[in-house]
């Protein structure tokens, strides 16, 4: 990976730390995208003194597309070429919040935040190119359906309805992505990390909280959880196909509604225009 420019966010903690360190590890020069400056710095110190990688960091907060936006503005500044872009960062949240730009939180940060920062540096990874945008999903995804008639649920919420809606949006994204993408040598996959022992969702009350605390023993490292991001980002084979699914560096087939062509082209748009939205209001 040597001279490949990686930018990873959610690159504090655990699956994008660790695919930060991996890929930096094998000679990447990784730009780390990190909500908060603290929490930033000190893992891109970590990062470095563990790897003695090219390590830098930029802080956004992804749940706002105007922050989105200054990222790929400093990203690109910083590097004109990208060779691979992994959307990792996600939350999850038992409780309906909003954005102070009127989107719910997961929505933002899980799905319209990739889907942004993706638009906003394809002019990098065409410089790139061949390059490669990979998304942090979950196998949570095949108990979600997209409404599009709420995909802010405004009618009805329910937390892990909606984390599992979103990380479908990530494979339909990718799916729309590799199909867009082919011709310009820009490659997309979609990962499932496995159930990871990162602290993810385990402060929440509720019942998806409680299962991650009390499966915590069962839970596998970040570090191995990131083998497959960091395989999708720089194997060869990963490099050869586009649009697929993945977990523990296998194809895997998603669910029914992941794999529909139709549902991928429509968030397509539904999500242009809800960023273009976002652009002026
Ligand atoms: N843990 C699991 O079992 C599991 C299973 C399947 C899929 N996944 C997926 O794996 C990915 C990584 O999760 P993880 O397990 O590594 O959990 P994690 O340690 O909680 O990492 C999540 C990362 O996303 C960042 N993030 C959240 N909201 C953000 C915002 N508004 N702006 C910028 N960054 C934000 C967090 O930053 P802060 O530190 O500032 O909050 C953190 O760096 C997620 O997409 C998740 O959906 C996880």
């Amino acid at each position: 990976m040597k001279g490949k420019v990686c930018v990873v966010t959610g690159a504090n903690s655990g699956v994008g730390r660790a695919m930060a360190a991996q890929l930096a590890e094998l000679g990447a020069h990784v730009v780390m995208v990190c909500r908060s400056e603290e929490r930033g710095r000190e893992a891109l110190e970590a990062v470095r003194k563990a790897t003695a990688g090219q390590v830098e960091l930029v802080i956004g907060d992804l749940s706002q597309m105007s922050q989105v936006r200054e990222v790929a503005r400093e990203v690109a500044g910083l590097h004109p070429s990208v060779h691979v872009l992994l959307n990792n960062a996600g939350i999850y949240l038992p409780k309906r919040q909003l954005t102070p730009e009127g989107l719910e939180v997961m929505f933002a940060v899980n799905h319209l935040a990739p889907f942004v920062l993706t638009q906003e540096l394809l002019g990098a990874l065409r410089k790139g190119a061949p390059s490669r945008v990979i998304t942090t999903s979950s196998a949570g995804h095949r108990l979600g359906h997209l409404d599009f008639t709420d995909l802010q649920c405004e009618r009805s919420f329910g937390g892990i309805q909606q984390y599992a809606a979103t990380k479908l949006a990530n494979i339909l994204f990718t799916r729309e992505l590799a199909r867009r993408g082919k011709a310009e040598g820009i490659v997309a996959h979609a990962f499932h990390p496995g159930g990871v022992a990162s602290g993810f969702a385990q402060d929440e009350p509720g019942l998806f909280g409680t299962l991650m605390w009390l499966g915590r023993p069962f839970l596998r490292s970040a570090e191995r959880a990131a083998r497959t991001g960091t395989f999708l980002a720089s194997s060869e084979e990963a490099g050869n196909s586009t649009g697929e699914y993945w977990a523990d560096s296998r194809r895997k087939k998603p669910s029914r509604e992941a794999g529909d062509d139709a549902v991928a082209a429509r968030l397509w748009e539904v999500s242009l225009e809800l960023a273009a939205s976002r652009r002026s209001g």
